[in-house]
């Protein structure tokens, strides 16, 4: 089965909305009109609308980083999916890393994010990835076991597909030290093995991003692995230049 790649762009942190519309003014002549590549950028929530209106009619979609799972509530501080699906985003990056480890977002708020966020009519994009040491013990398939099988657990079979899930080893996100393409190939095939427990039909479609120092100048082979669908992208994509140059990478 054939698989359409998808690249997105996680911002993180960065970028004012004035930072952001430059950015799109700038990577719209690269990739605007790119076709055969799914292609998104995962936007802080201060420049979502700035980057849907500044987006609208080209190929590319925007995300949130993160959404909290209630309709809505006494959540100070918090996003709810009404509020972005105003705002016309296509969907919310969940499970970063970086949110698990400094914002304590749990497995179990992921169970309730992921199907929250489909109900709603977008897409998650379920992030998941072990440490250092738990690659060095041997934990790594546990770790994404627990992980995959708890942010699916409530989302039906016959949605699975409809989920993108990122695997990002955590030794390799903003280090420069990229995952070997044997690496990233075995993980992420075992990712895929993890869906096909619950459905062979949801493991073929389904799309698995690898992230973690994904370059210009490694996002093509990385993005020929037959297990790798795409790529989240931190740092490199905050240049438009470098984010074009790893869509090319993904039409290679
Ligand atoms: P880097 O591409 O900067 O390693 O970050 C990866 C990442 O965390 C994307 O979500």
């Amino acid at each position: 089965m054939s698989r359409t790649p998808f690249v997105a762009g996680n911002w993180k942190m960065h970028k004012t909305v004035a930072e952001a519309e430059e950015f799109i003014t700038a990577l719209l002549p690269l990739a605007g009109a790119v076709d055969d590549v799914q292609i998104g950028v995962c936007v802080p929530f201060t420049a979502i609308q700035a980057v849907v209106d500044s987006t609208r009619g080209s190929s590319i979609e925007v995300y949130a980083q993160n959404v909290h799972e209630a309709e809505k509530g006494a959540y100070t501080g918090e996003i709810s999916l009404a509020m972005l699906d105003e705002l016309e985003v296509h969907g919310v990056v969940v499970g970063h890393s970086e949110r698990r480890q400094y914002f304590n977002e749990t497995d179990a708020a992921l169970r309730a994010k992921v199907p929250a966020i489909l109900a709603a009519g977008l897409t998650p994009i379920l992030c998941c990835g072990e440490s250092d040491a738990q690659r060095e013990g041997n934990e790594t398939e546990a770790v994404l076991r627990t992980q995959v099988v708890e942010g699916l657990a409530d989302v039906a079979d016959e949605d699975l597909a409809k989920v993108t899930i990122a695997y990002e080893p955590i030794w390799a996100i903003g280090t420069g030290k990229v995952a070997t393409p044997e690496q990233a190939q075995e993980t992420c095939k075992y990712v895929r093995s993890l869906v096909a427990e619950r459905s062979q039909e949801a493991a073929e479609a389904i799309r698995i991003q690898y992230g973690g120092s994904v370059k210009p100048g490694n996002a093509a082979e990385l993005l020929s692995l037959p297990d790798v669908d795409g790529a989240l992208v931190g740092g490199a994509a905050l240049e438009a230049d470098s984010f074009a140059g790893i869509i090319e990478g993904a039409r290679a």
